[in-house]
């Protein structure tokens, strides 16, 4: 049974496919009524390919639908074995023109989200416990965080402030709950082909211009991060616990370098 937060939409309705189709049964979760359709076709094109799952709505930067979200889960389907906390959000602004609202937003959604998800996914694992014949851990988080946990960008300095903070969010749970054999992780993706960037990579012209921040030469698509999210859950990385995989063609690698300095 895995949560994957935001998977109505972009790279959460990739990991919520892959994992469905590896076999675990999975929540869609999206966050408010203007998501249900999207969220539906992502259900049905799910059960279409032979997996299974269900609709789930909840923002996750609220506390009470948080805690419902995996109560409801806890009693259908009795726990959760993986969280994938995806859910995330851009609100982007010029620093001296972004608005307080915008800054609440993003970290609200971006990180306290990611907390309040960890939080209710460890007191299930806490309380489960190991079950050998489904893995070797007690359980499993999963952080959706980006290349700009590193990368400072300018003009969306609300949401690289955020990706900073799951960063350690991310590495001091690992730290904290290593010993009761729950491993936590992160994926750190690059420019990858989803809405929250179509301006980016939508004419010849953005992509080229992208293209240029990534040596591997292609903007990167959803399912590339949903097979990294597959291998993270599985116990095939059973050893890997405070780790972040940047899944970026490069994009961390300076490739203004390669020519230069
Ligand atoms: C952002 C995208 C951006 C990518 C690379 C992601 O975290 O959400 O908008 O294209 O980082 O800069």
């Amino acid at each position: 049974m895995a949560i994957i937060t935001g998977s109505s939409s972009g790279i959460g309705a990739a990991v919520a496919a892959e994992m469905a189709r590896e076999g675990a049964i999975v929540v869609v979760n999206y966050p408010n009524d203007r998501e249900i359709e999207m969220a539906g076709k992502v259900l049905n094109d799910i059960k279409a390919s032979g997996g299974n799952g269900i609709l789930q709505r909840a923002d996750v930067s609220k506390e009470d639908e948080v805690i419902n979200m995996f109560a409801a889960v806890i009693r259908q389907f009795g726990t959760v074995d993986i969280l994938v906390n995806n859910a995330g959000i851009q609100k982007d602004a010029p620093f001296e023109q972004m608005t307080l609202a915008d800054w609440n937003l993003v970290m609200n959604v971006n990180l306290t989200g990611q907390f309040l998800c960890a939080r209710e996914a460890i007191r299930e694992f806490l309380r489960r416990g190991i079950v050998p014949e489904r893995s070797r851990a007690a359980g499993k988080i999963i952080c959706m965080s980006s290349v700009h946990q590193v990368i400072p960008w300018a003009g969306h300095v609300n949401y690289a402030t955020s990706k900073g903070g799951i960063m350690l969010l991310m590495k001091s749970l690992a730290q904290e709950f290593a010993p009761k054999k729950i491993r936590i992780n992160s994926i750190a993706p690059g420019a990858i082909k989803t809405n929250i960037n179509r301006s980016a990579w939508d004419t010849p012209e953005a992509e080229s211009k992208l293209l240029e921040l990534i040596p591997y030469a292609r903007v990167g698509i959803p399912e590339d991060i949903g097979r990294t999210a597959v291998w993270l859950a599985s116990d095939e990385s059973d050893y890997v616990t405070g780790a972040t995989i940047f899944v970026d063609g490069g994009m961390t690698l300076f490739p203004g370098f390669s020519t230069n300095g």
